[in-house]
Formats: structure tokens, sequence, C-alpha cells
């Protein structure tokens, strides 16, 4: 049976590799380039990009080697050379690499407006995160490390974060940055103003990413919690880690409520203003510094317009 089965394969994939010969075009079909990249070629049918060369019903400006590296016949009658073929991709500008890519992947990101993200302006383009021929494995998308170690390689910062005390589980291999992350780009987010958008992903919707995990904190409640809906989460957690519990910017969390309903003016308060001394809170007695042992649902509720339930 087995070797019937190895029959039928062989039978199917010298049909697929037949070349589509030559050209006029400078086409040479991707046959050509075996014997003297022997090492590439031979990993090649792993890639995804080996189903143009498998399925033999591409034409050839989108057939294989040449798909990405351009007609190739002058590069072949050279013996090769770097200047004989039209996309060396180790001469090319990060402008021209991301065109190239594009050619057939401008299909895939029309979310994320990739040719205005941070980091294509940064001349970061798909061969900085991709590899074609050298991805460790193909269950990595062609990326040229594991994800998270991808992403420090630049971001050394980030690092630092994800080992604080209290933080989402990257490191551990239980999330990843594009839980949260669009790598490609995004579109300007409706929280915070839109400012800033640092490349958050954005749920249906177009909610933070985060409510995609946190289902409960999405609402909409009856009565919202004004900086939840608007500022969005990063107001009061850290996305990555932090020093404080829950993520918390503050260790303790009177100094995060504080920090809004101070008595100035009469910013988020209905009645009174002064909630330092108030008569309903006496933050010299302890017990009203931990706010959220009474006002327990702060990211909204739908009983209690003091989220005291
Ligand atoms: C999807 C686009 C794409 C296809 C298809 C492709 N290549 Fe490449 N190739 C690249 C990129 C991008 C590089 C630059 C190095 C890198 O990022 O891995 C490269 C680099 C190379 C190099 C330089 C050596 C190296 O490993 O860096 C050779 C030689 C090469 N390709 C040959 C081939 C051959 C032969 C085929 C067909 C079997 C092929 N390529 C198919 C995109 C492609
Ligand atoms: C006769 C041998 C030969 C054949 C056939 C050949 N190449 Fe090459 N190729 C070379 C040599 C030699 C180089 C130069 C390597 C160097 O300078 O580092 C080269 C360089 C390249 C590079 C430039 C890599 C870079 O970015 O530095 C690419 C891409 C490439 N070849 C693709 C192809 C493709 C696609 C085919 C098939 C259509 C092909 N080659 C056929 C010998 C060959
Ligand atoms: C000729 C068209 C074409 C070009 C040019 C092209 N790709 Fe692709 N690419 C494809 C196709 C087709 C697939 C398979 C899509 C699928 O499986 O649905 C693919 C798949 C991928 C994947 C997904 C891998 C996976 O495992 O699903 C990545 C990443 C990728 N390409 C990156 C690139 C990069 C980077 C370049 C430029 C160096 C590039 N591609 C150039 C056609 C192309
Ligand atoms: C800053 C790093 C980075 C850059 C730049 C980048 N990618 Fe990606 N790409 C990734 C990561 C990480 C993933 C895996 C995403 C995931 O697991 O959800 C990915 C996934 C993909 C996929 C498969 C899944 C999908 O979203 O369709 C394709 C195709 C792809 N990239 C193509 C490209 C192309 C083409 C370019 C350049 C135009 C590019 N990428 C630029 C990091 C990057
Ligand atoms: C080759 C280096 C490189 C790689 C790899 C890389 N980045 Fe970046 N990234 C940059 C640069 C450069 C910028 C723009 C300058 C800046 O703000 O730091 C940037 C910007 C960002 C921003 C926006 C920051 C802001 O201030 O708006 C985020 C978020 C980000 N990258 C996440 C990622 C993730 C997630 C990955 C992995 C999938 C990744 N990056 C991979 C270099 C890289
Ligand atoms: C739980 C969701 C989440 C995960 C996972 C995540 N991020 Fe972020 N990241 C965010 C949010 C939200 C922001 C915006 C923070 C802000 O604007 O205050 C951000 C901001 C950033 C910035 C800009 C930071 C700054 O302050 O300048 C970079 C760079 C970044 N992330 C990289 C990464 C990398 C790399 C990974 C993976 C190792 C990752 N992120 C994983 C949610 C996340
Ligand atoms: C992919 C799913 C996922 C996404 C997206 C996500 N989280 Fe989480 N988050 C978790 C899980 C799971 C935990 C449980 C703690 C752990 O991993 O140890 C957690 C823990 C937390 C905690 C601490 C809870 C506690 O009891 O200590 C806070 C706060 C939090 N997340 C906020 C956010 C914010 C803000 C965002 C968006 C920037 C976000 N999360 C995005 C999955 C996610
Ligand atoms: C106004 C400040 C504030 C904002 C904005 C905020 N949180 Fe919180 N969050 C808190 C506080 C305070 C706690 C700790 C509650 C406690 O002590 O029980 C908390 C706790 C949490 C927890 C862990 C406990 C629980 O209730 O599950 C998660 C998860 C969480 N927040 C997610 C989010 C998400 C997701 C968003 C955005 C949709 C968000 N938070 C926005 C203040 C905030
Ligand atoms: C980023 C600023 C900000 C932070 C931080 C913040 N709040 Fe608020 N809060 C507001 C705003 C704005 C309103 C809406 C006020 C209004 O409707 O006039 C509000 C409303 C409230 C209300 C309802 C009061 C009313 O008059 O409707 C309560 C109770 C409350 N917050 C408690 C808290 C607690 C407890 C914390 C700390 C866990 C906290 N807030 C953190 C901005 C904030
Ligand atoms: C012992 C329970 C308790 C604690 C602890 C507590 N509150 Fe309240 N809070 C209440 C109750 C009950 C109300 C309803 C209105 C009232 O009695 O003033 C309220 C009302 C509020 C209001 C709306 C007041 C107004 O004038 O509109 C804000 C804002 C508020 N609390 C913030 C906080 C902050 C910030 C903390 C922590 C520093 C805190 N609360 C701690 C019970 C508490």
């Amino acid at each position: 049976m087995r070797w019937c089965f190895l029959l039928l394969l062989a039978a199917g994939l010298l049909r697929a590799q037949a070349p589509p010969g030559p050209s006029a075009s400078g086409y040479v079909g991707s046959q050509a380039c075996k014997t003297c990249h022997a090492d590439v070629w031979f990993l090649f049918y792993r890639n995804p990009h080996y189903r143009s060369i498998a399925s033999g019903a591409e034409p050839p400006e989108r057939t294989g080697c040449e798909s990405c590296h351009g007609p190739a016949k002058a590069h072949v009658e050279a013996h090769g050379g770097k200047t004989t073929i039209p996309r060396a991709f180790s001469l090319m500008q990060p402008g021209q690499v991301l065109e190239a890519c594009l050619a057939c992947h401008a299909k895939d990101f029309p979310k994320v407006n990739i040719r205005r993200s941070e980091h294509t302006r940064s001349d970061v383009v798909c061969t900085n995160c991709h590899s074609i021929h050298k991805s460790p494995a193909p269950r990595f998308l062609l990326a040229r490390k594991q994800q998270n170690e991808l992403c420090y390689g630049c971001h050394a910062a980030v690092r630092a974060q994800f080992s604080m005390p209290f933080k989402h589980r990257v490191n551990e291999g239980f999330m990843e940055c594009t839980d949260c992350h669009n790598p490609h780009g995004t579109f300007t987010p409706t929280w915070r103003m839109a400012e800033r958008p640092r490349l958050v992903d954005q749920a249906l919707g177009n909610e933070e990413p985060c409510v995609r995990c946190h289902s409960d904190k999405r609402g909409p409640f009856v009565f919202e919690h004004a900086p939840v809906r608007v500022d969005g989460c990063e107001t009061c957690h850290y996305p990555h880690g932090s020093m404080n519990a829950k993520l918390l910017h503050r260790p303790v969390t009177a100094t995060l409520c504080l920090e809004c309903h101070n008595g100035a003016g009469t910013f988020g308060t209905r009645n009174s203003g002064i909630m330092i001394q108030s008569a309903s809170h006496n933050l010299l007695d302890p017990k009203y510094r931990q706010c959220t042992t009474c006002h327990v649902r702060i990211h909204g509720s739908n009983s209690d317009s003091y989220f005291l339930r």
C-alpha cells in the first residue's frame, strides 16, 4: 500500500514540478535554481510559498522563486551574481521589500493600514520579522524567531516589564504580544481620544483587546465608570506588568482614585466634589482608603450608580 501511495505522490510531484519553460519575459522557472541553490530549494517544499509551484496554476511572475526574486534568466545565464537578479533582498531598501511582499499580501492587511504603521514608518518591514528561507519552524508563520524573542530583540525594555511580580504570562508562553498588538499596524482606536495607538489591536466593535478575554468588563453597563469606557484600561492598569497587584498603577487603591476624585472642581463627582474630607468619606479613617471594598463594581454596574454593587 505504502509504495503505491509513494508512487502516486511522486507522479503528482513530477507533474506539479514540470517547469513552465523559458519565456520571452525572462522567467526560467524554479527548477533552474536547483543546481546552484540546492540548500534553499530542498527546504522550500515546507514553505507555504511552495504552493504556487505545486499547483502549477499560477502565471510565471507569481510562481515559486521568481515570484519574489523576479525573472532570473539573466542571472542563470551569468551563472549567478547578486546584481544580475532583479530582487536580491540583501541589496534592497526597506520600502522595496515592503512592495515586493505586498504585491501579493496587500489583501491580507486591509484592517491594519500597514503602510502607515509605526513599524513601517520606522523602516521595520516584513523581512525584519519574517524569514522566508530560515524560519525555525513552520508553525511560527515564517517568523525569524519565536515571537516574544523576536519582539524583545528590538523592545528590550518590554522584557523587563513582563518579568515584574504581577504580569500577563507572556514569558511563560501562556499569551503572546499579538494577543494585544498587531505588528502590521492598526487604525486609530476609539478609546483614549485616539491618542497613541501603540499598535494596540482592536477587538470586534473597535474595543480594547482586553475585553476579548476579560469579557465581564465589556459592558455596556447601565452605569458606566467614565474612565473605563473613555480613557481605556491602561488609565489604571499597566498592560504588561506592574509592581502592584492587579497590574495597577498605584500600590494603594485610594491614591489611584484620588488622582481624579481629588476634589478639584467638581470633576469626577456628581454632588460634593470634596472627596478627601467629605461627610461620607473620611480618609483619616483607614477603612475608607480601600475604595473598592465598597465600590466593588469599579468597571461599571448594572444596578448602582455609585458602583457599590
Ligand atoms: C516569498 C518570497 C520568496 C520566495 C518565494 C523565494 N525567496 Fe529567496 N529570499 C527571499 C527573501 C526575503 C530573502 C532574504 C533573506 C531572508 O529574509 O530570508 C531571500 C534570500 C534568498 C537567497 C540568498 C541566500 C539566503 O538564504 O539568504 C537565495 C539564494 C534565494 N533567496 C533563492 C531562492 C530560491 C532558489 C527560491 C525558490 C526555491 C526562492 N529564493 C524563493 C524571498 C523569497
Ligand atoms: C549557475 C548557478 C546559479 C543558478 C542556476 C542560479 N543562481 Fe542565484 N546565485 C548564484 C550565485 C553564484 C549567486 C551570488 C551569491 C553571492 O554573491 O553571495 C547567486 C545569488 C542569488 C540571489 C541573491 C541573494 C542575495 O540577496 O544576496 C538570489 C535571490 C538568487 N541567486 C536567486 C536565484 C534564483 C531564483 C534562481 C533560479 C531562477 C537562481 N538564483 C539560479 C548562482 C546561481
Ligand atoms: C507571489 C505571491 C506572494 C509573494 C510575492 C509573497 N507571498 Fe507570502 N504567501 C503567498 C501565499 C499564496 C501564501 C499562502 C497563503 C495561505 O496559506 O493562505 C503566503 C503565505 C505567507 C505567510 C504565512 C505563512 C503561514 O504559515 O501561513 C507569510 C508570513 C508570508 N507569506 C510572508 C511573505 C513575505 C515576508 C513576503 C515578501 C518577502 C511574501 N510573503 C511574498 C504569496 C506570496
Ligand atoms: C514587527 C514584526 C512584523 C513585521 C514588520 C511584519 N510581520 Fe507579518 N507577522 C508578524 C507576526 C508576529 C505574525 C504572527 C501573528 C500571529 O501569530 O497572530 C505575523 C503574521 C503574518 C502573516 C500570517 C497571518 C496573518 O496575519 O495574515 C502574514 C501573511 C504576514 N505576517 C505577512 C507579512 C508581510 C507581507 C509583511 C510586510 C508587508 C509583514 N508580515 C510584516 C510580525 C511581523
Ligand atoms: C527590527 C526591530 C523591531 C522588531 C523585530 C519589532 N519592533 Fe516594534 N518597533 C520597532 C521600532 C523601531 C518602532 C518605532 C519606534 C518606537 O516607538 O520604538 C517600533 C514600535 C512598536 C510599537 C509602538 C510603540 C509606540 O511608541 O507607538 C509597538 C507596540 C511594537 N513596536 C510592538 C512590537 C511587537 C509586538 C513586535 C514583535 C511581533 C515588534 N514590535 C517587533 C522595532 C521593532
Ligand atoms: C495584555 C495586552 C498586551 C500584551 C500581551 C502586550 N502588550 Fe504591549 N502594550 C499594550 C497596551 C495596551 C499598550 C499601550 C500602553 C499605553 O499606551 O499606555 C502597549 C504598549 C506597548 C509598547 C509601547 C510602550 C511604551 O510605553 O512606549 C511596546 C513597545 C509594546 N507594547 C510591546 C510589546 C511586546 C514586545 C509584547 C510582547 C512581548 C507586548 N507588548 C505584549 C498591551 C499589551
Ligand atoms: C489573551 C487573553 C487576555 C488578554 C487579551 C488580556 N488579558 Fe488580562 N489576563 C488574562 C489572564 C488569563 C489573566 C490571569 C492572570 C495570569 O495570567 O496569571 C489576566 C490577568 C489580568 C489582570 C490581573 C487580574 C488579577 O486578578 O490579578 C488584569 C488587571 C488584567 N489582566 C488586565 C488586562 C488588560 C488591561 C488588558 C488589555 C490591555 C488585558 N488584561 C488583556 C488574559 C488576558
Ligand atoms: C478607573 C480605574 C480602572 C480602569 C479604567 C480599569 N480598571 Fe480594572 N481594576 C481597577 C481596580 C481598582 C481594580 C482592583 C479591584 C479590587 O481591588 O478588587 C481592578 C481590577 C481588575 C481586574 C482583576 C479583578 C477583576 O475584577 O477581575 C481585571 C481583570 C481588570 N481590572 C481588567 C480591566 C479591564 C479589562 C479594563 C478596561 C476595560 C479595566 N480593568 C479598566 C481599576 C480600573
Ligand atoms: C481617570 C480618572 C478617574 C479615576 C482614576 C477614577 N475615576 Fe471614578 N470617575 C471618574 C469620572 C470622570 C466619573 C464620572 C463623574 C460624573 O459622571 O460626573 C467617575 C465616577 C465615579 C463614581 C460615581 C460617582 C458619581 O457621582 O456618579 C464613583 C463611585 C467613582 N468614580 C469611584 C472611583 C473609584 C473608587 C476609583 C478608584 C478605584 C475611581 N473612581 C477612579 C474618573 C475617574
Ligand atoms: C465604607 C464604604 C466606602 C468606601 C471605603 C469608599 N466609599 Fe465612596 N461611596 C460610598 C457610598 C455609600 C457612596 C454613596 C454616596 C454617599 O453616601 O456619599 C459613595 C460615593 C462615592 C462617590 C460619589 C460621591 C459624590 O459626591 O458624588 C465617589 C466619587 C466615591 N464614593 C469615591 C470613593 C473613593 C475615591 C474612595 C476611596 C478613597 C471611596 N469612595 C471609598 C461608600 C464608600
